[in-house]
């Protein structure tokens, strides 16, 4: 019986739809009201009982390292000053216990290529990836659900959900029947097709776990869509061996690779932090 222990966190790309805000820094640090996207990601792994995040990084991303490090002088500031609840916020940022681990990928090559820079850390263990643009909210952890059917049925699992079809391009898409409740047998993945091409509308966003032989495929394959090494083409090669399923997870996903998504975020999770939400609420119900 194998245990996720390991989590892929791919941060080297250049967050182009965020500019000029990720100029100099990495779109995983933009916060979501007073926290980093990176931490919701680190903190989701945290609550499914994995111990060593592995982040491929790039150039500019080195605020990433810095947030999940010691800070001596800000920690003896805020001891000095006294305020005993910020220097707790600011040592929680790195529960006890987790090794943070550091790849560079030095080419933009694709996702399938960041997960693939992973293998000298990860490899012969199933392990997860997590995409920390996809926020996901919800009651319990989505990657604590995803490893609760991994440890049930031992096998690859992609976290999915119904996106409406005209949007099918910005996804890998599965096709699959379905097995129990919330989970399906995947039989294809296609990545980004055209919404007349789908073969559905199950949406692969951002959350997987993966056995090892993943990286055999994904150092075979070609470029794929918008010439880079895609984790889907893996995922569809090694498909042809390892049985994979498709999970719904219960839970709010808000897409923090776009404007709108990342607005919406804010919205949410400012309507449920303790310090503002009254105020905030009340400001909402001002303009609306
Ligand atoms: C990536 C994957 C895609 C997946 C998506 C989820 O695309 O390639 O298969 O559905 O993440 O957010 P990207 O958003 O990096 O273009």
């Amino acid at each position: 019986m194998k245990k996720i222990t390991k989590a892929v966190f791919p941060v080297a790309g250049m967050g182009s739809r965020f500019l000029p805000a990720t100029k100099a820094t990495a779109k995983e640090m933009l916060p979501v009201v007073d926290k980093p996207l990176i931490q919701y990601a680190v903190e989701e792994a945290v609550a499914a009982g994995i111990t060593d995040m592995i982040f491929i990084t790039g150039r500019n991303k080195r605020a990433i390292e810095d947030h999940f490090d010691k800070a001596y002088e800000l920690e003896a500031t805020l001891e000095a000053q006294g305020k005993k609840e910020l220097l707790r916020i600011v040592q929680e940022v790195v529960p006890k216990n987790i090794n943070c681990i550091y790849i560079r990928q030095a080419e933009p090559l694709g996702l399938g290529h960041a997960v693939l820079c992973a293998q000298p850390i990860v490899q012969e263990e199933p392990f997860a990836v997590i995409l920390a643009d996809d926020l996901i909210d919800g009651d319990t952890a989505v990657m604590k659900q995803m490893v609760d059917v991994f440890a049930r049925h031992q096998c690859s699992v992609l976290g999915v959900q119904d996106v409406p079809r005209s949007h099918t391009k910005q996804y890998g898409i599965v096709s699959a029947t379905n097995l129990e409740p919330n989970i399906e047998k995947v039989h294809a993945i296609v990545e980004k097709p055209k919404p007349e091409e789908a073969p559905s509308t199950l949406a692969v966003v951002g959350r997987y776990i993966l056995t090892p032989r993943i990286f055999k495929h994904l150092k075979e394959i070609q470029p794929g869509a918008g010439g880079e090494i895609q984790l889907t083409d893996g995922i569809a090669a090694l498909m042809h061996y390892e049985s994979f399923l498709a999970y719904r997870f219960d839970g709010m996903r808000y897409d923090c690779g776009s404007k709108l998504g990342y607005l919406k975020a804010q919205v949410a999770f400012g309507l449920k932090h303790e310090e503002i939400r009254s105020e905030f609420a009340a400001y909402l119900k001002e303009l609306a």
